[in-house]
């Protein structure tokens, strides 16, 4: 492993603020979000797939009357928004690194209060549409976590993934609030609070138009594989 990676790593599992194996939390943690971590009973937003956490630190920076939680499969990226909340002296915001697939084993149902997913990988291929972080296997899982009434929202450059989603939202009866395929020309601008991630840069630099989509998960979705 690179010296960098490797020094992130080590700096990672000494975090306050991450939540990966090996450590106690990674297996107590769910239902306790409130009680361990944050010690408050704010209400908790996920951003999933976080990268470097922009979104994580941005709206726990802007709202210290939430907690935020960034969550990722890659440890290098968790401590770039890990290292960043900690500059700040973020205590509202914590990192969890796992796969989203297993977000059930982290939360209670009622635990999350809010989702942000921002520019998940497409996955374009046919056969990988049920790993795409939208599809109905997926919205089933943060349907069970997160409380009647809690905001869903997705960012993406990518209009098929932007249209499949709104397929799914009414395939499995979801309620569609706002949606918008070229959100910097839309009246949702100011909600985004400024705030843009590593992806989102790197698609603007390049006159990509970012498509917005927020939604509320208000019945049970089955899956079956
Ligand atoms: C395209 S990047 C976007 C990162 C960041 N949100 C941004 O906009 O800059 C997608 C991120 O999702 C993470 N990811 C993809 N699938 C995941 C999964 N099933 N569980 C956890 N993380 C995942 C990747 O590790 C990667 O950091």
């Amino acid at each position: 492993m690179a010296r960098t990676k490797l020094k992130r790593f080590q700096q990672n599992a000494t975090s306050e603020n991450v939540i990966e194996v090996g450590k106690e939390r990674y297996t107590t943690i769910k239902g306790q979000w409130h009680a361990t971590q944050f010690k408050n009973q704010n209400p908790i937003t996920l951003e999933l797939g976080c990268g470097n956490g922009e979104y994580t630190v941005g709206l726990g920076s802007i709202f210290p009357e939430r907690n935020v939680i960034g969550v990722d499969i890659k440890g290098s990226r968790i401590w770039r928004g890990s290292t960043n909340a900690k500059e700040k002296n973020l205590t509202n915001v914590a990192f969890l690194r796992t796969s989203i697939l297993e977000l059930e084993k982290f939360f209670e149902p009622n635990e999350v209060n809010e989702i942000w997913i921002t520019f998940p990988d497409p996955r374009p291929r046919l056969g990988d549409a049920k790993r795409r972080l939208t599809s109905q296997r997926f919205l089933g899982i943060y349907q069970r976590l997160i409380q009647k009434g809690g905001k869903i929202h997705l960012k993406t450059d990518d209009n098929p993934l932007y249209q499949f989603t709104l397929e799914t939202i009414e395939k499995v009866g979801a309620t569609l609030l706002e949606h918008t395929d070229d959100l910097y020309q839309s009246d949702y601008l100011d909600k985004h609070f400024g705030l843009q991630t590593t992806y989102e840069k790197k698609f603007l630099a390049e006159d990509k138009k970012i498509c917005y989509i927020q939604f509320e998960l208000n019945k049970p979705i089955s899956y079956s594989k």
